[in-house]
């Protein structure tokens, strides 16, 4: 049985870790434009958290076992890349699609991990609709979350808006819990069955952060063993936010003023989700 740490000190901790993620994609923003480099975007983002925040990149020279440690600060993940694409001298060009993937760590040592959709000049209706329903997929997931629901409630939502989309959701990597540490238990994965699975309790913190591809849920790792493509070489989307469990049911940690608001379209709609 894990701890379920309900200490004001912690949760305050990870408001502050959640909101200068947020804050580091705010600042980012005006930036992401036509001819833009990816290693400029993640050079941009580091001096923000070293000089701005005083924070920590976690990626940077992160190692879980079996990887070589990860070399830049932040993901940059392009088009056909699912997760983890590494920032380099790749421009971006008009109809491209980016996820830019930020975690912090806080002074006190607390953990936030966002990640936004960004659009390059004239992107495709294709392109965009599956930034969307990826974009609705995670408020999916989010307006699950509450006390005594279980963690199978959230992937169903999420896999059954992406597959009746006509989309596929990407299986071998998946959200996670959040604290002190990047990543920790629960797995919270993108599909399964409503009513399976953990039961959330409040005090809980954990992301939720959907990979959607276009095509085929197959993924295919480059030889840097970091960069996730789609094997079909379809477009992939992401978004992401850290969340509470509180005890009427969730709060979103990764908020700051520039921060897109919620999916209410999708949220509020007549079709069920499950
Ligand atoms: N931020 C990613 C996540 O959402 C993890 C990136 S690990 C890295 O869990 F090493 F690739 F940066
Ligand atoms: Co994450
Ligand atoms: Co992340």
């Amino acid at each position: 049985m894990r701890t379920i740490n309900t200490d004001l000190t912690f949760i305050d901790g990870m408001r502050n870790a959640g909101k200068l993620a947020s804050e580091v994609l705010d600042f980012i923003e005006p930036f992401i434009k036509i001819g833009v480099s990816t290693e400029k975007i993640d050079s941009l983002c580091q001096e923000y958290m070293r000089d701005v925040q005083g924070t920590i990149p976690a990626p940077l020279n992160y190692q879980p076992p079996g990887y070589p440690p990860f070399p830049k600060a932040i993901c940059t993940s392009v088009n056909d890349v699912i997760c983890h694409g590494i920032p380099g001298e790749r421009i971006l060009k008009s109809g491209d699609i980016v996820n830019l993937d930020i975690t912090v760590i806080t002074p006190e040592g607390f953990y936030g991990d966002t990640s936004r959709m960004f659009l390059i000049g004239d992107v495709s209706i294709l392109a965009k609709r599956l930034c969307q329903v990826t974009f609705e997929c995670m408020w999916l997931g989010i307006s699950k979350v509450r006390p005594g629901a279980r963690l199978g409630d959230i992937g169903a939502a999420i896999q059954f808006h992406a597959e009746g989309s006509g989309y596929s959701v990407v299986r071998e990597y998946c959200g996670h819990g959040i604290g002190k540490v990047f990543h920790q238990e629960p797995q919270i994965l993108h599909y399964g069955k409503a009513g399976t699975g953990e039961t959330l309790q409040e005090g809980m913190t954990f992301t939720i952060e959907p990979m959607i591809n276009a095509g085929r849920r197959d993924i295919k790792t480059m030889p840097d063993r970091w960069t996730v493509k789609t094997k079909d070489r379809s477009l992939s989307a992401q978004w992401e936010h850290t969340i509470l469990v509180t005890s009427s049911g969730y709060e979103v940690l990764t908020v700051s003023d520039r921060c897109p608001p919620p999916a209410h379209n999708i949220l509020t709609s007549q079709i069920s989700t499950f």
